[in-house]
């Protein structure tokens, strides 16, 4: 089955050779092929190049994409996108002034959304977390992280990395996914973290191993969750079942764990909202992706990751959601790009770099999506007619998808 762009207006994050990671000054540039064709056959990028160079194959569904722009799908390297009902009470509650801090030390937040999560069936479960899934797919993202986090019993823990099992096996998306047992202290532990770090490791980490339901594993180190020391427990005991780290690190104060990610080879150090200069040159000296995720930022009105420093220290720089019900209801990685670009001062090219090539290293899926690279899946977003790929960004909050390509198969969602 052979697919035939035609006309395309510009085709974006064209790697003749895949590049894995772009850092500081080359994040500027994105290569564009002008009035472009694209070949896909069996869901596979076969050919690209010039329209005057276009390939004459016979028996080839063909797609006019004058005035357009075709550019690989989205990937969304951290999300918590399986989760039980919202917090929407909350949100009103932080309009009247209560900070996130102040409500999840009142019982809300992650444990508020744990609560939830035990209550629910596992195909209730599913039925929310697919129907969110297909709404992020057909805008824009073809690859996709998510975690564990809100169950914080093994019964629950599991039945979330269930879910996410059951919707690789029902999507053509790349999923992969992180367990986050350590995402808060649950109440009956308050007064012994020790023992839910025991439980953690000893009882529901090596289920997730031979059940094999996660490739990731993540800590929540920040102050009042987990310190540095149980950081670095839980991932000693991951590293013995193979699962990288990719952790959450820095959002609200710095206490180490850009280092501790570092140590253990962690695939990603994820927020990053407070960061100082010798977590930079931790990073220098690493292969671990730093990430941003813009979306918090501008929804629990906290600072912004500093973009700017890090890039122009010469670092390699990534984007995802971080979508979940508490810090970033949101999967629109299109909204994210704008963020990044109106909020954090980077360029449209950097951006999307970060939200493609760099955030496809953050999930380890660079063989497969995140550039068009002969042999890479056809995952693909045709846009409206727009202007040039700036107008992504420019037009922040605005729609400028026509379609996404899965597979080379155009995506559908189904009617809610
Ligand atoms: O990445 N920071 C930790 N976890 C999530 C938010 C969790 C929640 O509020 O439910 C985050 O922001
Ligand atoms: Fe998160």
């Amino acid at each position: 089955m052979k697919t035939l762009f035609i006309n395309i207006k510009e085709l974006i994050q064209v790697r003749d050779v895949p590049v894995s990671v772009i850092k500081g000054k080359d994040m500027k540039n994105l290569p564009v092929i002008k009035n472009a064709f694209l070949l896909i056959e069996d869901g596979i990028i076969k050919d690209y190049g010039k329209m005057e160079d276009t390939p004459s194959d016979k028996d080839k569904k063909i797609i006019d994409a004058t005035g357009r722009i075709v550019m690989p799908t989205w990937v969304d390297s951290h999300t918590h996108l399986v989760y039980a009902g919202n917090r929407e009470d909350e949100f009103v509650d932080r309009i009247k002034g209560l900070s996130y801090e102040e409500i999840a030390s009142r019982g809300g937040g992650i444990l508020n959304s744990a609560k939830r999560l035990q209550q629910t069936s596992f195909e209730s479960l599913y039925e929310q977390s697919k129907n969110r899934l297909e709404e992020a797919i057909a805008l824009g993202t073809g690859a996709i992280e998510i975690k564990s986090g809100y169950g914080l019993t093994k019964e629950a823990e599991l039945k979330m990395l269930r879910v996410i099992k059951k919707l690789k096996e029902n999507y053509p998306i790349e999923i992969k996914s992180t367990f986050l047992g350590a995402h808060a202290v649950p109440q009956g532990f308050k007064e012994n973290k020790q023992a839910y770090l025991d439980l953690v490791v000893n009882e529901i980490l090596p289920e997730v191993a031979k059940e094999n339901l996660a490739e990731f594993i993540d800590v929540f180190c920040e102050t009042d969750y987990f310190s540095v020391a149980d950081t670095e427990y839980i991932l000693k005991a991951a590293q013995k079942y193979g699962l990288q780290p990719k952790i959450h690190v820095n959002q609200f104060t710095t206490i180490g764990g850009v280092a501790v990610g570092v140590k253990y080879d962690a695939l990603s150090v994820d927020h990053l909202e407070i960061l100082t200069d010798e977590d930079i040159s931790i990073l220098k000296n690493s292969k671990t992706m730093p990430v941003a995720l813009p979306g918090c930022s501008f929804f629990l009105s906290i600072p912004y990751t500093p973009a700017r420093k890090i890039i122009d220290n010469n670092l390699p720089f990534a984007l995802a959601t971080d979508y979940n019900p508490g810090s970033t209801p949101s999967g629109n990685m299109n909204l994210v790009v704008a963020t990044a670009c109106i909020k954090m001062k980077m360029t449209p090219e950097e951006a999307i770099n970060a939200a493609t090539i760099n955030a496809a290293y953050a999930m380890n899926v660079s063989d497969k999506v995140g550039s068009i690279t002969k042999g890479k899946l056809a995952n693909l977003i045709l846009t409206k007619p727009i202007y040039s790929y700036t107008s992504i960004p420019y037009h922040f909050g605005m729609d400028k998808i026509k379609s996404v390509f899965i597979k080379g198969e155009k995506f559908t969602k189904n009617e809610i």
